[in-house]
């Protein structure tokens, strides 16, 4: 079998050591022969690549690891680079949350105004490693799953068009795992049925190969319980913050009970429920500084000062198994079905085709092609038309730098009540993004 030189594209990110050892997990369906890291932070990057270069000489010696911030280095000779960038860190995700909240409106990660402020930075971070890729290795595929996806895809169509970029988003695969636990199935045995925007959907079929649907069992789970299981099925969106998105699914099915919501709408169809359950003094991003991301660089400092990987904290993403698929599906026309972030082009009957939706797509060397999904609800059409128009307000105030676009987009958002507070939050988002957006005229 042919083996792979993949970079990962954001090598300090708190996820890079799960998904290295995910790879290593399953060098069986996908070898790999070198390994790089490359980010623009290298003192960050280094903790984690000195720790990896110590587990991959003791646990895979074949493969040719480094790690680098030279982009003409580490986009050289790669077959795949997988992008999980944050621009601005979680300093920055800090303030896309407490920002918004200190106007009384939800400050989310990738939702309302916090999403667009991340996605105003992510932009350019994206543009630069595409670029680098494409000229170092024009061959190359980016699996990208740096966030805000939504808007991170539209951006690459308005702006990158011929890029071999495949936008792809954990979160349904995570909830699927959840709903197999319901119905006591393996999630590879399931095939659904999908429509929505990128952390803004429904599923609307969920069955086993032999074709039989699941549907109505997990909707009467679900309407109970939300996705909240018994069993750790994830390895992450566990956390405190987590299990109560998971349970107020429950609220979000009874608004429109034909479908199975994806977690993230909690966000704009209960946005007051959600601000007075939020604390303006510690968010999300406090909870992961203080978790995930303590976690795992206390363990690669742990590897350095041992000289060893044995009984190290890294554990396994076994639930980023996406990405080795994704990757497979490419490198050996493997038609695996995914739910993959495209431009509808009719995937969804009556929606616009220049809208970057979620649906599944069959996936080979060529890339993804969607599956048709029909025509969808007047309710369900109208949020997606709203949501999307501001994810393409925001690329297209970035692409021309208007003050006007932007503040149009955050007062377009449901998030947002007002086009006063609109303006309000907009001004705070531009102070705190002065070193990362361009300017706003
Ligand atoms: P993190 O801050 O720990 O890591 C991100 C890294 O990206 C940092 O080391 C930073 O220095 C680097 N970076 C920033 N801008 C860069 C640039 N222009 N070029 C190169 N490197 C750059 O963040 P994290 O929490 O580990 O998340 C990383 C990304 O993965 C986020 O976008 C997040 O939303 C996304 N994400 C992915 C999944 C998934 O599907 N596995 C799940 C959740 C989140
Ligand atoms: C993360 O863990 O940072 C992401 O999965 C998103 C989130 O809010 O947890």
């Amino acid at each position: 079998m042919k083996e792979f030189s993949i970079v990962i594209a954001g090598g300090g990110s708190t996820f890079t050591p799960g998904i290295v050892m995910m790879m290593l997990d399953n060098l069986d369906r996908f070898p790999i022969r070198q390994l790089k890291l490359y980010d623009n932070d290298g003192e960050r990057q280094g903790i984690l690549g000195e720790a990896l270069e110590i587990l991959l000489k003791e646990q895979a010696p074949h493969i040719n690891f480094s790690y680098t911030t030279d982009p003409e280095e580490a986009f050289t000779d790669v077959d795949f680079c997988m992008a999980h960038i944050r621009v601005g860190k979680y300093a920055m995700r800090e303030q896309d949350e407490k920002i918004p909240l200190k106007h009384g409106v939800v400050g989310q990660e990738t939702c309302g105004p916090g999403g667009i402020a991340y996605g105003m930075r992510s932009i350019t971070g994206m543009m630069e490693i595409i670029d680098y890729m494409e000229k170092y290795s024009p061959d190359c595929w980016m699996l990208n799953y740096s966030n805000p996806a939504a808007i991170v895809a539209e951006a690459c169509r308005r702006m990158r068009p011929n890029a071999k970029v495949l936008n792809i988003c954990d979160m349904p695969v995570g909830t699927l795992r959840r709903m197999s636990q319901i119905i006591n199935k393996k999630p590879e045995d399931l095939e659904v049925r999908y429509f929505g925007l990128n952390h803004f959907g429904w599923w609307t079929s969920v069955k086993d190969k032999e074709g039989h649907e699941y549907l109505s069992e997990i909707r009467d789970y679900v309407a109970e319980n939300g996705y909240l299981t018994q069993v750790e099925v994830d390895t992450q969106h566990m956390d405190k913050s987590w299990q109560e998105t998971h349970k107020k699914a429950k609220d979000l099915l009874a608004i429109d009970p034909r479908f199975l919501p994806n977690t993230y709408l909690k966000y704009y169809l209960y946005p007051d429920y959600e601000v007075q359950h939020s604390d303006c003094s510690y968010t999300r991003a406090n909870e992961v500084m203080e978790g995930r991301e303590k976690t795992v660089f206390t363990a690669a400092k742990k590897i350095i000062e041992k000289g060893t990987a044995e009984n190290s904290g890294f554990t396994i993403d076994s639930h980023a198994s996406f990405i080795v698929d994704l990757a497979r599906a490419i490198a050996f026309n493997t038609h695996e079905r995914m739910l993959m972030i495209v431009e509808n082009n009719g995937a969804i009957a009556n929606f616009d085709d220049d809208a970057m939706v979620e649906v599944p797509c069959i996936v080979g060397s060529d890339g993804p092609e969607p599956l048709t999904q029909g025509k969808i609800p007047a309710f369900e059409k109208g949020l997606m038309h709203q949501q999307v128009t501001v994810e393409k307000l925001v690329v297209e105030a970035y692409i021309t730098g208007s003050y006007q676009t932007l503040w149009q987009a955050l007062t377009l958002s449901k998030i947002i009540p007002s086009a006063e507070v609109a303006k309000n939050v907009l001004d705070d988002l531009i102070e705190a993004n002065k070193d990362f957006w361009p300017e706003l005229k």
